[in-house]
């Protein structure tokens, strides 16, 4: 049996991060990780293969759409698919690998196998129980599967399933627009699938301003992409090599079928609780199966705190890195601080979308009316030279200080360049603030500068 300052369960973003933040400030650190790897699901089966697969599929899409206008002629590459995969695996482990590395560097003890709470100051890992001044649960989510639907990783699969297929699917129906169904959508409709995605609601990426759902639907529209919208999924009949989607229009009663080779359910993730053994430990959850927190992460039982997936918020990663930092300045006698309303969140397709802050329509709901300052990068030089004219920066701002609440961003680097406007809203600044700011020219921030111009006076090039 060890003892250490603190024990965190999970070793993915949040929990390796506040791992290493716990370790540089003089706390000894264990973590309880029972995968093979560090990491978590963002590591080992989410961000980043997932990342990797879109960018292989980018550069297919890129060879067979925009070579030959560039004058690079010749055949478009084929897909060894397993090739693909093992190309992820290896970004996977040199990931992992890198995270192993910070953990012996910063003298932090993997404990390996899946944690059990049995009393506060005590985790019990197989038939050893370990004690801590302090744990952090950031255990992360799961899928959130429906009723009716049940995933067997192989015809009907999860995000995890989706990033191990054994051949490319003919035919991929997507259940749920959101972040995990674009993405994985969008990289087989790349590869030649025929993708169809069924969406509840009316829009896709529910919480997105009308206008931002509208052009993004329409270009993923422009690059093969189904939508059948308005429509609850009901069931999945599958067997070994073939599926069918049940699905109910929400106008008109009959139900109708469509065929699929693969199914990719991504109707959202839950909270990952099981086998912590929490019900006996009286640990306080909310009604949506969250482990209820305070301001500093900690719960109802003293020297027990959690960040990430299994709290209230965005379920992302860099939220869930952003309170394993502040929750080990926390454990550490200091000041932990996490800026709620500014976390950016990114799609990564192709173009990229990525939103900060308030939206349009939040704000008008509680009565303000903001001042929009829109610019399309079909005006911006950089991004129609390399073929990404399509979408907008438009930045949402207080009607009289001018300030910046929010912004949305459809466009080339788009998870990148937001970062301007998470700086710019951090230090309170105003539209005017970013339109005095010199831009490289030519480069696709100079967009964000046009949106803040047509705050004020107007942009240059609209
Ligand atoms: P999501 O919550 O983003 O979207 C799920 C969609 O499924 C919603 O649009 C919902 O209306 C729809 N849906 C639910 N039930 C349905 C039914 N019966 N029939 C048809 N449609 C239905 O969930 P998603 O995409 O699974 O992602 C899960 C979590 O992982 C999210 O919190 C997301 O933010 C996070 N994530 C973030 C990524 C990023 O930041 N790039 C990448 C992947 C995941």
């Amino acid at each position: 049996m060890a003892s250490y300052d603190v024990i965190i369960i999970g070793a993915g973003p949040g929990g390796y991060v506040s791992a290493i933040r716990c370790a540089q400030l003089g706390l000894k650190t264990a973590v309880v990780e029972g995968r093979d790897t560090l990491g978590g699901t963002c590591l080992n089966v989410g961000c980043i293969p997932s990342k990797a697969l879109l960018h292989a599929s980018h550069m297919l899409h890129e060879a067979e759409h925009n070579f030959a206008a560039m004058g690079l002629k010749g055949k478009s590459p084929s897909v060894d698919f397993k090739q693909m995969l093992s190309y992820k695996d290896d970004v996977i482990s040199q990931n992992t690998g890198g995270i192993e590395f910070l953990f012996k560097k910063n003298k932090i003890d993997w404990i390996k196998g899946w944690a059990t709470i049995p009393e506060a100051g005590k985790v019990k890992v197989g038939d050893d129980v370990h004690e801590a001044k302090n744990i952090v649960i950031a255990s992360g989510s799961e899928v959130a599967t429906l009723p009716g639907v049940e995933v067997d990783e192989k015809v009907v699969v999860s995000s995890t399933g989706a990033l191990e297929l054994g051949k490319i699917p003919k035919k991929l129906v997507v259940i749920g627009a959101g972040v995990i169904g674009l993405e994985l959508g969008s990289v087989y409709a790349r590869l030649g699938s025929e993708v169809t995605v069924v969406e509840y609601m009316d829009a896709i990426c529910p919480g997105f301003d009308a206008d931002v759902q509208r052009s993004f639907q329409r270009i993923l529209e422009k690059q093969g992409l189904k939508f059948i919208m308005g429509a609850a999924v009901q069931g999945v009949e599958a067997n070994k090599t073939k599926a069918k989607v049940t699905y109910k229009p929400k106008k008109g009663d009959a139900e109708e079928v469509i065929d699929a080779d693969v199914v990719l359910v991504a109707t959202g993730r839950k909270p990952y609780v099981e086998g912590l053994g929490l019900d006996k430990l009286g640990l306080k959850m909310t009604e949506r199966g969250q482990i209820a927190t305070n301001a500093t992460w900690a719960t109802n039982l003293p020297g027990i705190y959690a960040i990430g997936d299994v709290i209230e918020g965005p379920m992302l990663a860099h939220k869930a890195e952003d309170e394993g930092m502040a929750v080990a300045e926390v454990l550490a006698g200091k000041h932990g601080h996490v800026n709620y309303g500014v976390i950016p969140g990114v799609v990564y397709t192709t173009p990229e979308v990525a939103t900060v802050g308030a939206t349009e329509a939040q704000l008008k709901a509680d009565g303000l009316k903001p001042k929009i300052g829109k610019f399309m990068f079909m005006g911006n030089a950089r991004a129609k030279a390399v073929h990404q004219g399509e979408g907008f920066v438009k930045l949402i701002v207080h009607p009289e200080t001018d300030r910046i609440l929010g912004a949305a961003i459809i466009g080339p680097g788009a998870g990148d360049i937001i970062h301007e406007l998470c700086v710019a809203m951090e230090f309170g600044a105003s539209a005017e603030d970013i339109a005095l700011t010199c831009h490289a020219h030519p480069t696709y921030s100079e967009a964000v500068r046009e949106a803040a111009l047509a705050c004020g006076d107007g942009a240059i090039h609209s």
